[in-house]
Parts: C-alpha cells; sequence; structure tokens
C-alpha cells in the first residue's frame, strides 16, 4: 500500500472537505460549463467544488483509496466527479482539451515539475485556466505540511517560470496560518497561482 493510501486510511477527511481556501477564492473566475481536471484530487475536496459549480470534473490521483473517499464525498454532496487512478508523471495528456485545471499541494523536484507544468498548459484549451497551490521552499522550516525535502519546492519565481506560456491573473506568495485537515495547519509558506493561456499562442 503506498504512503497516501495508508494516510487516507480514516473515515476522517485528512484535508477537511472543503475546497482549499484559494481554489474557493478564484469561484468568480470560475467557467459555468466545460472540463476540469483536477491533478491530485486525493480525497476530492477541490475537484468537488469544481463539480458544485456545473463543470465537467476529472480528478486524477494514484491513490486508490483517497478516490474511493472521493466518490463518497461526490455522491454526499450529489454530484458527478469522474476519478482516474493515475500517476501524473505517466499519464496520457489530451491536447488543448480542459477548460481548467487545478493542482493543490503536489509537489514535484526537477526535471519533472517543469515537464509536469508543460503538460498543464498543453492540455488547456486556449483561454483556459490553471490554478495552483504549491508550497514555497521557506515551508520547510515551519513544518506544518508538505514535502520534507526542499529540491520538491519551487519559488514564485521558479513556479512561474515552469508555467511559462500562461499569462498571470494571480501570482502571490503568502506567509500566513492555514487550516485544512489534520496534516496541513499554522504557520505556513505557500504560493497561489491563477493563470490564463492565452486565446493565440
Ligand atoms: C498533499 S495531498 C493533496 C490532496 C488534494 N490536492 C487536496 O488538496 O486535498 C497530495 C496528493 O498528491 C497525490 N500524488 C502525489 N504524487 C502523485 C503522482 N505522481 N500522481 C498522482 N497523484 C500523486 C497523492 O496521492 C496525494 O493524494
Amino acid at each position: 500500500m503506498s504512503k497516501w493510501d495508508e494516510r487516507y486510511q480514516t473515515e476522517e477527511y485528512v484535508f477537511g472537505t472543503e475546497p482549499n481556501e484559494f481554489i474557493a477564492r478564484i469561484e468568480p473566475y470560475l467557467p459555468s460549463a466545460g472540463k476540469a481536471l483536477d491533478l491530485a484530487t486525493g480525497e476530492g475536496r477541490n475537484g468537488i467544488f469544481l463539480a458544485q459549480h456545473g463543470l465537467d470534473v476529472e480528478g486524477v490521483d494514484m491513490s486508490a483509496k483517497g478516490l474511493e473517499k472521493a466518490q463518497s464525498l461526490a455522491d454526499e454532496k450529489g454530484v458527478r466527479f469522474h476519478t482516474r487512478l493515475a500517476d501524473i508523471t505517466a499519464m496520457e495528456w489530451p491536447s488543448e482539451y480542459y477548460e481548467i485545471v487545478t493542482s493543490v499541494f503536489c509537489h514535484f523536484a526537477e526535471p519533472t515539475r517543469t515537464q509536469t507544468m508543460q503538460k498543464i498548459v498543453s492540455t488547456l484549451k486556449p483561454g483556459g485556466l490553471f490554478a495552483g497551490v504549491f508550497y514555497h521552499p521557506d515551508q520547510i522550516g515551519y513544518g506544518t505540511g508538505g514535502p520534507s525535502d526542499p529540491a520538491m519546492l519551487g519559488t514564485l519565481t521558479e513556479m512561474q517560470q515552469a508555467l511559462s506560456g500562461l499569462e498571470w491573473v494571480i501570482a502571490e506568495h503568502e506567509v500566513r496560518e492555514i487550516n485544512e485537515g489534520i496534516r496541513h495547519r499554522g504557520m505556513s509558506s505557500f504560493i497561489c497561482l491563477l493563470g490564463r493561456k492565452p486565446d493565440h499562442q
């Protein structure tokens, strides 16, 4: 059983059932229909939030247990939510397919980080949005969640470079307290990005 399957082996939703604060904050930018992809959906809280707004959402994760809990949460909230058990770094990405891609607290070291971020840019339709939340390298000092290997974490500039090709609507580095379930709690250093793929590239 994987590390994440073990972490999700509890009735409790370890990141809660409400969306991440930034994903809730970008609600005014969300399209009212179309295809969405929530990368590393875990127990589904962010993807299900998008589905509640009328989007046709697929949540991808490599934890079967997380996806099982995501499906239960979607049923409870009365929305359709498609789940795909896959490794983000090895899966197929359709070209120019999604209206929006989201990714919350999923981190990769280079070169996988830039490769994955560029797959996100390619899979967005022209005009499509990417919303991402990532821990900043400073987070290591806080010990309130996220990877312990700094190579997994990028600065705001590094994340924007990895996602080159997007135009930035919001690009922020925040240091403040968060409270997202039992695993991400306390003073934290993180990056919030909302980018739009230009209509003509
Ligand atoms: C910190 S959790 C965040 C879950 C969710 N995004 C949230 O905010 O509630 C990280 C998730 O990334 C998933 N993950 C990490 N690496 C992955 C990969 N290469 N492919 C698919 N899922 C991955 C884990 O299984 C885990 O569910």
